[in-house]
């Protein structure tokens, strides 16, 4: 099983570009303009970085994975593209906003991603985001984590990767960081998955990682089937699985003075 940093981007390029495709509606909360001087924090293979660019702000992708910073330089060799983790990243020239999508769940530290987002802005930047709220992939979290421990006796909630805050617990850590809050917005977005039936399949394969770690290639496919059984009843519709979304999408100011 792959980790984070091990993902195979143009895997992720493939089957999983609903990411992108959903974020390029956030960038309307961004605002972006021309000259701006934009960070795109955890920007995989580098797909808004680049879309954001069309509206000729500079802007930057960063990414923690060697393989997606690889895919995106590839992808988009005009534009900047560096490793770097959200939790203790450093500028020496202050961003105008800092943008990210479908990123933030994967820092389980929130307070030192905030503040190093807060130190890298301008006073007057702005941070906009969406990832996932609490709540989100309910009833695959819930699903894998019983499979889990039913067929290997590990205490899986241990594993979770994610952080899934709610509006209130995450508008509180940037407040308190010195931002203001300027609009957040919860939302349900049931997501269609490739592969029809063992969409989720190929969704644990990518995403559920820490799960599995120290189980061999053929006892991973077990448990994921196994947890598709589960959830299928309630994540069939038509002919695809739609995966339990939900969104926070925020968008915080650092005040001028
Ligand atoms: C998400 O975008 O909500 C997400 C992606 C991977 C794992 C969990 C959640």
């Amino acid at each position: 099983m792959k980790s984070l940093n091990q993902w195979q981007a143009e895997e992720y390029d493939n089957k999983l570009a609903f990411v992108s495709g959903y974020g390029k509606n956030l960038i309307s909360w961004l605002q972006p303009q021309k000259g701006e001087y934009i960070l795109d924090l955890g920007c995989g293979t580098g797909d808004l970085t680049y879309e954001i660019s069309l509206t000729e702000a500079e802007v930057i992708g960063m990414d923690a994975s060697p393989d997606m910073i690889r895919r995106a330089r590839e992808k988009f060799p005009e534009l900047k593209f560096v490793e770097g983790d959200g939790h203790q990243f450093e500028t020496n020239r202050p961003y105008d906003a800092v943008f990210s999508n479908a990123a933030l769940h994967w820092m389980r530290s929130p307070r030192l991603v905030v503040d190093s987002i807060w130190k890298s802005l301008k006073p007057g930047g702005r941070f906009v985001a969406e990832f996932g709220s609490k709540g989100n992939v309910q009833i695959i979290v819930n699903a894998l984590e019983e499979v889990l421990e039913r067929n290997t006796g590990i205490r899986a909630s241990e594993r979770n990767p994610w952080y899934f805050p709610s509006i209130g617990e995450y508008s509180n850590i940037l407040e308190q960081s010195g931002f203001v809050v300027r609009q957040a917005y919860h939302y349900d977005r049931p997501t269609r998955l490739e592969d029809g039936e063992q969409g989720i399949v190929g969704w644990l394969a990518h995403f559920g990682g820490d799960y599995f770690a120290g189980f061999s290639p053929d006892e991973i496919q077990q448990l994921c089937q196994e947890t598709s059984r589960i959830v299928m009843p309630h994540l069939w519709k038509d002919d695809a699985i739609y995966a339990d979304y939900k969104r926070l999408r925020i968008e915080a100011v650092k005040p001028e003075n």
